[in-house]
C-alpha cells in the first residue's frame, strides 16, 4: 500500500509473521527505467535503493509494479530478480486519476490483450513468478463473464496467481478512497472464479478484518491478502504463522504471543543499522502508532515517541527507551 507498506513497516511485520508473503508499495516501471539511466553510478545506486531497496529479513517479498509497457516492465522484472525479490506483481487495481493518466492500474482491465503482452514480457524476463492484483471489474465492464475472460487471457499469458480485490472500481466519479469502500464487496464472484478455474491460484482481497475471516475464505480460495487491517492492527495477526501457515515451532508459538515491546525490541538491530547508515529514525517510528492500540496510556506514549523520534539526531536508543516504558507497564 502506497505510503504505508514501505521497507520499515515490512520489517515491523516480520517480527509478527515469518511466513506471510509481503508486498512492496507500487513502484512505477518507468521510474526504475529513469533511475537506471542515471550516469553517475553512486547516484544511480542511491536512486534504485530508494525505489526498491529492502532488508533480507523482509523476504518472502513481492515487488509490485505499475506500468503498461511490456519492455519497461520486463526491464523492471530483471531488476527485481537481480535485487533478490521473490515475485513480481502487476498492479491492475489502482483507480487513482494520476495512475490512470499514466495508463496503468485498474484502467488496464479494459484491455486484457495489452495486459497479456505485459505478462508475457515479464514472465520471459526472469524465472520469478509473475502475479497480478486486480479488481473484479471496472465501470460497466463488471460482469462475471468479463472477469472470467480477463483472468483466462492473463493465465494463458503466464500469470501465476490472481489477487482479486472483490469490489469493482468506478474510474469516473469515485476517488481512490471511495473506491475502497463504496462499491460493494462481492466475494461470491471470486469464489465462483476459483470453482470454475480450479487449476488457477486465486487469492481474495478486500474487507478482511480477522484471522477468522481469512480462515473462512480459505475454505473457498487459495490465498488471502489483507491490507488496511494489518496496517491498523499489526498485533491482531500475531497467530498468523501458527494458525494459517501451520508453523507450530517454539519460535512461531512465541511470536503468537508477541507484545508491543517485543516488537520494538525485535526492531532495534534494524533501526540501529539504519540510523548508523545515515537514515532518520522517524520513517521507522511513524509506523509504531498502531502497535499500542488498546494499551493504557497509549496516547501519551505516542506523543512522546513522535516528539523524540522526530529529532534529527534520534537513533535506536529512542525505541529502546520506548520499549522499556512499555515493559514497565506490562506490555
Ligand atoms: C493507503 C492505501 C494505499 C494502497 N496502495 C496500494 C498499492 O500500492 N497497490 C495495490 O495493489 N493496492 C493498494 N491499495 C489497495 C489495497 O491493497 C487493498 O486492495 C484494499 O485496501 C482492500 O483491501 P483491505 O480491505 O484489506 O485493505 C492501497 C490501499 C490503501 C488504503
Amino acid at each position: 500500500m502506497l505510503d504505508y507498506t514501505d521497507r520499515h513497516f515490512r520489517v515491523l511485520m516480520r517480527q509478527i509473521s515469518r511466513h506471510s508473503l509481503l508486498y512492496s508499495e507500487m513502484v512505477v516501471a518507468q521510474a526504475l527505467h529513469h533511475a537506471r539511466q542515471e550516469p553517475d553510478a553512486a547516484k544511480r545506486g542511491e536512486r534504485l535503493e530508494r525505489l526498491i531497496g529492502f532488508d533480507p529479513i523482509e523476504k518472502p517479498l513481492a515487488l509490485q509494479l505499475g506500468g503498461d509497457d511490456p519492455g519497461l516492465l520486463a526491464e523492471a522484472v530483471g531488476l527485481a530478480a537481480d535485487w533478490g525479490y521473490d515475485e513480481v506483481n502487476l498492479n491492475l487495481g489502482c483507480p487513482s486519476e494520476k495512475v490512470r493518466k499514466g495508463r496503468f492500474g485498474a484502467c488496464l482491465m479494459a484491455d486484457p490483450h495489452q495486459v497479456a503482452r505485459c505478462i508475457e514480457a515479464m514472465a520471459a524476463a526472469s524465472p520469478l513468478p509473475v502475479t497480478v492484483k486486480q479488481r473484479i471489474g471496472i465501470d460497466d465492464l463488471d460482469s462475471y463473464a468479463e472477469l472470467l475472460n480477463f483472468v483466462d487471457t492473463l493465465a494463458a499469458a503466464g500469470c501465476r496467481r490472481f489477487a482479486v480485490h472483490a469490489r469493482k472500481a468506478w474510474l469516473d466519479g469515485l476517488d481512490p478512497k471511495q473506491n475502497r469502500s463504496i462499491p460493494p464487496l462481492r466475494y461470491e464472484l471470486v469464489h465462483q472464479l476459483k470453482r470454475e478455474r480450479p487449476k488457477l491460484t486465486i487469492e481474495i482481497n478486500g474487507g478482511l478484518q480477522t484471522l477468522a475471516d481469512c480462515q473462512s475464505q480459505l475454505a473457498q480460495v487459495d490465498g488471502v491478502m489483507v491490507g488496511r487491517a494489518v496496517y491498523d492492527q499489526p498485533l491482531r495477526w500475531a497467530r498468523v504463522d501458527s494458525d494459517i501457515h501451520g508453523d507450530h515451532s517454539a519460535a512461531a508459538l512465541a511470536r503468537s504471543e508477541i507484545s508491543p515491546s517485543m516488537v520494538l525490541r525485535g526492531l532495534l538491530p534494524y533501526a540501529d543499522e539504519w540510523c548508523r547508515g545515515g537514515g532518520k529514525l522517524w520513517p521507522i517510528a511513524r509506523h509504531l502508532v498502531h502497535l499500542v492500540a488498546g494499551v493504557s496510556g497509549a496516547r501519551r506514549w505516542r506523543q512522546s515517541i513522535s516528539q523524540e523520534a522526530g529529532a534529527k539526531s534520534a537513533g535506536a536508543e529512542v525505541l529502546e527507551a520506548a520499549a522499556l516504558s512499555l515493559e514497565q507497564r506490562g506490555y
